[in-house]
């Protein structure tokens, strides 16, 4: 493995700081077709903290059934929980899921709606209003026990059944979710179609409607290659917390044309070389992909872990 680091070029206009929300245990193996045995996807959130990060989103309190990876929640989730300083967020999409998550300890949750109407139902079973009916308890519930709760909202900008998304269609849904009381908002590239210009024309949207930057997260899957320069353009908009999966791991068990997140290493390698503060020891994060890569039994999709681990 080399230890190049980016030359530090700051440019303006830029946030000094990004919270990177890890994803990669969560959104980046819920598409995996192997089981992955519980002990691996400990070992690797605790090499993501000890790496730096402090958002590890853990695992997801859904049917097993639906995504059958994640089945093994109420084992993995304890043995990670004592991890010192880093937030451990889960996915919980109804009361059912609220109460395992409780039970476990659980001080984060993530709701998960949609913007389009085929996704919620493929995705939830259920229509958008009836997910947000869904979501209502949960909410109501977790913030009464002052758990943080984020609002993820998938098809921001473009959905595989539908086409295009409208934005006033995506502002109305983002802006039902943070109604309901989330603390946090995720805005989703479930299937990677965005481009910069609707990133920011998006952030306007949001800001005309009197929803803040800061409580707004951006999630980008790297499909078509867009995911670093359309997280530029929310940063270059004020955003500061920023989705990311390790090694650039992912995809959406009911939305067949997503791909991997945007790779943490790639977006650490840009925000590095911008001089702008993560915390994340861009190294050792290196060293977790490509041992989770062996793992998994297949290389990274992320360009940076590849530069950084040249085989040959
Ligand atoms: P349903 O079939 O409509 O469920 O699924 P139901 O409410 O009719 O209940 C049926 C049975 O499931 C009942 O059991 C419930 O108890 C049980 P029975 O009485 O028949 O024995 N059940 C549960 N069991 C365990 N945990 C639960 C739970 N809920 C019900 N939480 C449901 C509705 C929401 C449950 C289902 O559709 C589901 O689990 N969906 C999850 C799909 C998912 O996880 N997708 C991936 C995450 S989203 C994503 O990746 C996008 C994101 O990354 C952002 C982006 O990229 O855009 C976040
Ligand atoms: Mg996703």
């Amino acid at each position: 493995m080399t230890s190049a680091l980016p030359m530090v070029v700051p440019a303006q206009g830029l946030p000094p700081r990004v919270r990177i929300h890890e994803v990669g245990a969560r959104d980046g193996l819920q598409n995996e077709k192997a089981t992955v045995p519980t002990e691996v996807k400990a070992e690797f959130i605790r090499r993501l903290a000890a790496s730096g990060l402090t958002t590890i989103e853990a695992t997801s309190f859904v049917h097993p059934k639906w995504v059958p990876q994640l089945a093994d929640a109420e084992a993995l989730f304890p043995q990670v929980s004592d991890i010192e300083g880093v937030h451990l967020p889960v996915l919980v999409p109804n009361e059912r899921g609220l109460d395992r998550a409780l039970d476990l300890g659980a001080r984060r949750i993530a709701v998960f709606g949609s913007a389009t109407e085929t996704f919620a139902q493929k995705n939830l079973n259920r229509t958008v209003a009836e997910s947000l009916a869904m979501f209502e308890p949960v909410v109501t519930r977790a913030k009464d026990a002052k758990v943080h709760v984020r609002g993820y909202l998938s098809m921001c900008f473009g959905d595989p059944w539908e086409g295009a998304v409208p934005v006033p269609q995506v502002v109305a849904t983002a802006k039902a979710l943070l109604d309901l009381g989330c603390d946090e908002l995720s805005l989703g590239d479930t299937i990677g179609v965005a481009t910069p210009g609707h990133v920011q024309a998006l952030l306007s949207a949001l800001n005309d409607e009197g929803v803040p930057t800061d409580t707004i997260g951006v999630h980008f899957h790297d499909t078509y290659g867009q995911a670093l320069s359309n997280t530029l353009a929310a940063l270059q908009r004020g955003v500061t917390t920023v989705d990311a999966s390790a090694g650039g791991l992912g995809g959406c068990p009911y939305a067949k044309s997503a791909t991997g997140n945007l790779a943490t290493e790639d977006l650490v390698w840009m925000l590095d070389g911008l001089g702008i503060e993560t915390g994340v020891d861009l190294a050792a994060l290196t060293a977790t992909s490509v041992w989770l890569a062996e793992q998994l039994g297949r290389p990274s999709p992320s360009r940076t872990v590849r530069a950084l681990s040249p085989t040959e």
